[in-house]
């Protein structure tokens, strides 16, 4: 198996801002394989990690990772805007910073059986939580037009979505959407698609939108970090790395509002006046980093 993990995203800037050489507690919202909580524990010898994920296959991989550390780590198989409701086991005074990095990890994307991605023949799958009912499947075969062609263009950021929905709806009536090579094959039909040097594939974001509608990715989102930092101690870092445009700009909304003193004292200080991107040389070694920007933010 390739050793998944090993390349956290923005790993020295995630420490950095999280501070995360304090001794206490360290919530990982987003385990993964547990890149990133490896490293705070490794350096930091005072510190705890409690940490969720959605994808129970992740997590065993992160468990196994991390047992070098098994008695300073608690792992849960949980969406973490459900974090809140963990109060009996997070104690929230003691905890030092929370990171949230978003969206699915290689682990992820390069299992064929998980669907997410379109170089990769599998079902149409796209699940984090596979105890979820809907699948891309579902949403392919049972949504109407008009709303597929509007989460291509909401979550996806695509032109001529009427016409893909449109497609879909007819290939799905013949059964001929079975797979991700069959949606693939018909995104590079409807838009005509020639390889092209710096132009990203159609299917790509296609399946970008799928997996943020089968996933409610997006939802809550700003919601939860409003919460999450009003129930958090002073000092207390948060930080996110987000990997699109969509997402990062309610993180950044999110932030600016708990920052602002227009109706309340400031909740927060923003860290970081413009996101924080990888460096070429990261980019280099990890070309899924190409488009992380982390925005960080201190409980005041
Ligand atoms: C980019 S990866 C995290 C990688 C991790 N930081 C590491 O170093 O290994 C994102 C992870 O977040 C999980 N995830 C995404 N949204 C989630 C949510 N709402 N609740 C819990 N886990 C989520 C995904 O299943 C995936 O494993």
């Amino acid at each position: 198996m390739k050793d998944y993990g090993h390349t956290p995203v923005l790993l020295e800037e995630v420490l950095g801002f999280l501070q995360a050489s304090r001794p206490g507690v360290y919530i990982d919202c987003t385990v993964g394989l547990g890149g990133h909580a490896l490293e705070i524990l490794r350096r930091n010898p005072g510190a705890r990690i409690i940490g969720f994920d959605l994808d129970e296959t992740s997590l065993q991989e992160a468990a196994k990772r991390l047992a070098d550390y098994s008695s300073r780590v608690k792992l849960f198989q949980a969406d973490f805007r459900n974090l809140l409701e963990f109060n009996r086991i997070i104690p929230f005074d003691e905890v030092k910073g929370v990171l949230i990095d978003l969206g699915i990890s290689s682990f992820q994307l390069d299992n064929p059986e998980r669907g997410f991605s379109f170089n990769l023949e599998g079902p149409l799958d796209m699940r984090m939580d596979r105890r979820q009912k809907t699948t891309a499947e579902k949403i392919l075969m049972t949504y109407p037009e008009a709303r597929l062609a509007e989460i291509f263009k909401k979550y996806g950021e695509l032109h001529h979505t009427r016409l893909l929905a449109k497609k879909i709806v007819s290939q799905r009536k013949l059964g001929l959407l079975r797979n991700t090579t069959d949606l693939k094959k018909l995104v590079e039909e409807t838009y005509r698609w020639v390889p092209q040097k710096n132009r990203v594939h159609p299917a790509a974001k296609v399946f970008q939108a799928l997996r943020i509608e089968v996933n409610q990715e997006l939802k809550g989102l700003d919601e939860f970090l409003e919460k999450l930092a009003i129930r958090c101690s002073p000092g207390t870092r948060i930080v996110t790395i987000s990997f699109h445009s969509l997402e990062d700009r309610l993180v950044k909304r999110a932030f600016q509002n708990l920052a602002s003193s227009e109706n309340r004292k400031p909740v927060v200080r923003i860290l970081t006046k413009k996101p924080v991107t990888p460096t070429p040389e990261e980019i280099a070694a990890n070309s899924r980093s190409h488009s992380a920007k982390l925005r960080a933010a201190e409980r005041v």
